[in-house]
């Protein structure tokens, strides 16, 4: 179904994120048919430039990061003509009344912030001078939003000035991913698991987000941030809410945000000894962490592991354990639900230990596995092996099925109609900082360097040694 007519206006509409991403995900909407009449995509940015370059810089950023589609030719042409550009100074006077003068009436108009957070407060305020902003339009913002509690805030409040809550959209795009959103509905769309959701059968949750490669072009901003301000306090802290948050009443903004925000708030402190951080060596022709950002003295951690207690009702005696960090073995993301040992066995000891586990499958390969316990076959003794009742979605649904659209393509089009539910609240960034700042603060105090780890690897010794020191052990990363 084709969204209503709408103006998206790109600022930093030259850079990197609208080259690789939010172009790329406009198209493929295009071409799905969702985008479609008088539809304007204006960008904005510092550089001289004119409607026909601009053009050429987006068809040549859809032709590297389009995929697939980006050979009907056809279709490029005519979704090129939905573009426009305005050279615009965030922090000056150029430009604005330009922009302005190519807003049009009754039409739902978005602007994407995907420029550095420094300039949140710039555009805002330039977007109500010229009269730009109604009370109807929407404003999109991108991590990092804030690199402490503190930043978060005035981050917070430069664009409550002049925006209220309900038009502004934070993306964490894990969120947009169809895995993620999936999550929720193997949830709450089944009976079979909800009742044993909880402390009194779950052992413990370990939620993966592994990747192979490193930090690569983006050394500068990486090396003042760190695994945990880059992937814990948003995309992790997103998926440990999903799988810990109490049943939203409805599917709606808030709803679900009100649930998230509960988990967050229910975090216990984590203590130093329940860290381990860590930072890839060389691996062949490939530098280590700290050539590759250009700081041979750098404690920046590329990798952390955190062992993590929600105090509640549901959880409490439950341990969350997280890791996550560049340069592992595979890129491979899951969640895997360990269940409690049966509370009796009927086989007696030489049946062995078995549990069951519940692992849904982020990415790549998206699916569900649930290991179950079975009868060895044979006619021996009453023997016991744990097999998997395993499914790809791309098997279950068919490969066109499960051609999942890139979370921006969701994302994006949840800000033209309107839907927050799946962009975070002000009131959730902060109280995720607000968990964030005293673990960080407590390595930095120490001046504490991490560990270092071979690339390739599933991160330093002492991530397992979490673990085996509770008794229990780490899934092997793998897609
Ligand atoms: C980004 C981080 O937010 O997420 C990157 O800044 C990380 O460091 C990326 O690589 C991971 O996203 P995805 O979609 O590839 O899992």
């Amino acid at each position: 179904i084709p969204v209503d007519p709408f103006d998206l206006v790109i600022f930093g509409g030259t850079g990197d994120l609208a080259r690789r991403k939010i172009f790329p995900a406009l198209f493929r909407r295009f071409v799905a048919g969702q985008i479609e009449g008088d539809v304007r995509l204006i960008g904005a940015a510092r550089s001289e430039m004119d409607r026909a370059a601009y053009r050429a810089m987006v068809r040549a950023a859809i032709a590297e990061f389009g995929g697939e589609e980006a050979r009907r030719k056809k279709d490029l042409a005519a979704f090129l003509d939905l573009l426009d550009y305005v050279m615009v100074d965030a922090r000056g006077t150029a430009g604005w009344s330009d922009l302005a003068g190519k807003m049009r009436k009754d039409r739902i108009r978005a602007f994407y912030f995907s420029v550095a957070p420094a300039l949140f407060g710039d555009l805002a305020k330039r977007l109500h001078k010229h009269g730009m902003a109604d009370a109807a339009s929407r404003i999109v913002v991108e991590k990092p939003f804030g690199r402490d509690l503190e930043t978060a805030r005035d981050l917070n409040r430069v664009l409550a000035r002049h925006f209220e809550e309900r038009q502004i959209y934070r993306i964490d795009h894990y969120l947009g991913k169809e895995t993620v959103q999936n999550l929720m509905a193997i949830r709450f769309g089944n009976v079979l698991f909800e009742p044993l959701w909880n402390s009194q059968y779950v052992d413990h949750i370990q939620i993966t987000v592994a990747e192979s490669v490193g930090v690569g072009g983006r050394g500068d901003y990486y090396d003042k941030s760190g695994a945990m301000r880059d992937m814990v306090q948003n995309h992790m802290m997103q998926l440990l809410c999903l799988i810990a948050m109490e049943p939203p009443a409805k599917f709606d903004p808030d709803a679900v945000r009100d649930e998230k925000l509960k988990v967050i708030r229910a975090l216990d402190p984590v203590k130093g000894a329940d860290v381990v951080r860590g930072q890839y060596e060389a691996q062949e022709d490939k530098p280590d962490y700290r050539v590759q950002v250009d700081n041979p003295e750098s404690t920046t951690e590329s990798f952390v592991a955190l062992k993590v207690h929600i105090s509640n009702w549901r959880w409490a005696g439950t341990p969350f354990y997280l890791r996550t960090g560049k340069r592992l073995r595979e890129r491979a993301s899951e969640i895997a639900v360990v269940f409690k040992d049966a509370p009796h066995s009927i086989f007696g000891p030489e049946a062995g230990r078995h549990r069951n586990i519940l692992t849904i499958k982020l990415q790549p390969n998206e699916g569900i596995e649930l290991g179950v316990t079975i009868k060895e076959p044979g006619p021996g003794g009453m023997r016991l092996i744990d097999v998997p009742l395993d499914m790809t979605f791309a098997e279950a649904l068919g490969p066109e099925e499960a051609d999942f659209p890139d979370a921006y393509e969701r994302l994006i089009m949840d800000v033209i109609r309107g839907n927050q539910t799946l962009f975070m609240r002000g009131d959730e960034v902060e109280a995720a900082w607000a968990w964030t700042d005293p673990v960080i603060a407590e390595w930095e105090d120490e001046g504490a360097a991490p560990l270092p780890y071979a690339s390739g690897s599933s991160g330093p010794d002492d991530a397992l040694m979490l673990m085996h020191r509770d008794g229990r052990r780490w899934r092997e990363i793998r897609p």
